[in-house]
């Protein structure tokens, strides 16, 4: 079972329209679809595809469309009742294909909703479970409430996996007793927490996943490190791999890294090593890129064979997260072709070298 949050959830509603918008006109839709949606949703839609039980919390009440939505998807809704309906996000598409969107800010929850929010998290999952904390915090949430139920679940024995940005992924980090077990930031999110450029992080993966390596080296268990076209890294205690994802026609990147994550999961889950956890990843990701809106993928949508994951070394991996730099280990070595942890070398450069494991595919079109 694997146990999601979603803190700030929304309705995505997408109309369909039959001529180009123009300012102060009346439209028609000719379809209108809704979807449940927000971060965590879309976890547990992935995982629920694959047959999996997910159970996703979060504020809305009974009869809310969300719920709704969720139960239809064949995830379980575990709502903590609001007294409003949820905000709803509006996606026009013209007929040459432009998409405009609008997008509503939530509102602010009523007092307790987020302590009982807490209080079903641990209530509805177990020792061991994974539980996924993920996307924007609601209106009004204070910015280290996903700092605090990190340490409140790790406590309780839950495995802890944080998808956010800004400044509450940053507070996530902070406490170094309570990290989170896998943290799933893309290269502007890790920028932001260790302050390196995040242009140069997207421009070289092997860089990128250095970097990464400085989180492990921190305390935090793993990080799955996601990198749109180019793939994704993976840096445990244990080693470091980069993947590739197969030749896909992209349609959607919307929920790409939702998917990554469930399928990290999921692997997980199957007891998998961590080059096929990241395999799973990078598949669950791209094919998620080549589903339109935020389609998760099903099983038939999967191309494990086309990508690539690569060991590569790095070694003097010096932790560094802005605000928990008082470390007591001065240095770490990661390093998958020796198998071998620990070790140090600090402050010297991150030395990274990398052998193909399998065969390279083309690359990606790219977007
Ligand atoms: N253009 C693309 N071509 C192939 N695969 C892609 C593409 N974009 C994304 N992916 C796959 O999806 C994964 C996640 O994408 P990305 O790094 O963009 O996540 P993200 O920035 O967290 O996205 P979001 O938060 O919007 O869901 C990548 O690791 C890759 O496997
Ligand atoms: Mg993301």
């Amino acid at each position: 079972m694997i146990v999601t949050l979603t803190a700030n959830p929304s309705v995505d509603r997408t109309m369909q329209l039959d001529a180009p918008i123009v300012r102060g006109d009346v439209f028609r839709a000719t379809s209108v679809g809704d979807e449940a949606g927000g971060k965590g949703v879309n976890v547990a839609r992935a995982v629920a595809h694959a047959g999996v039980p997910a159970l996703a919390v979060l504020p809305a009440d009974d009869d809310d469309l969300l719920v709704k939505g969720l139960a239809d998807a064949g995830v379980l809704p575990v709502n903590v009742p609001t007294g409003r309906p949820s905000r709803v996000n509006i996606t026009v598409t013209e007929p040459d294909g432009t998409t405009t969107k609008f997008n509503d800010p939530g509102h602010e929850l009523r007092a307790g909703v987020l302590a009982e929010v807490a209080d079903r998290l641990l209530a509805r999952s177990h020792a061991g479970d994974w539980v996924v904390l993920s996307g924007s915090l609601p209106p009004g949430a204070p910015v280290d409430w996903y700092a605090d139920l990190t340490a409140e679940l790790k406590r309780a024995g839950r495995r802890v996996a944080v998808d956010t940005s800004g400044a509450p992924l940053v507070a996530t980090v902070r406490d170094r007793a309570f990290l989170p077990d896998l943290l799933k930031p893309n290269a502007e999110e890790l920028a932001s927490l260790t302050g390196d450029d995040e242009a140069a992080l997207e421009a070289d993966p092997q860089t990128a996943a250095a970097v990464a390596a400085r989180l492990v080296a921190d305390g935090i268990g793993s990080v799955l490190l996601t990198l749109g076209s180019a793939g994704a890294a993976l840096v445990t205690a244990d080693g470091a791999w980069l993947a590739s994802p197969p030749a896909i026609a992209l349609r959607s990147t919307v929920g790409a890294g939702d998917a990554s994550l469930a399928g990290y999961l999921l692997a997980d889950l199957q007891g998998l090593d961590a080059p096929d956890r990241l395999r799973e990843a990078v598949a669950y990701g791209a094919a998620a890129a080549s589903l339109p809106g935020s389609t998760m993928p099903r099983e038939g949508d999967l191309q494990r064979a086309g990508v690539t994951v690569t060991p590569i070394s790095i070694t003097g991996t010096t932790p560094s997260i802005t605000g928990i730099t008082e470390s007591t280990t001065s240095g770490t070595t990661i390093g998958t072709a020796s198998g071998t942890s620990g070790g140090t070398s600090p402050g010297a450069p991150a030395a990274l070298a990398g052998t193909p494991t399998t065969q390279r595919t083309p690359p990606p079109a790219a977007g």
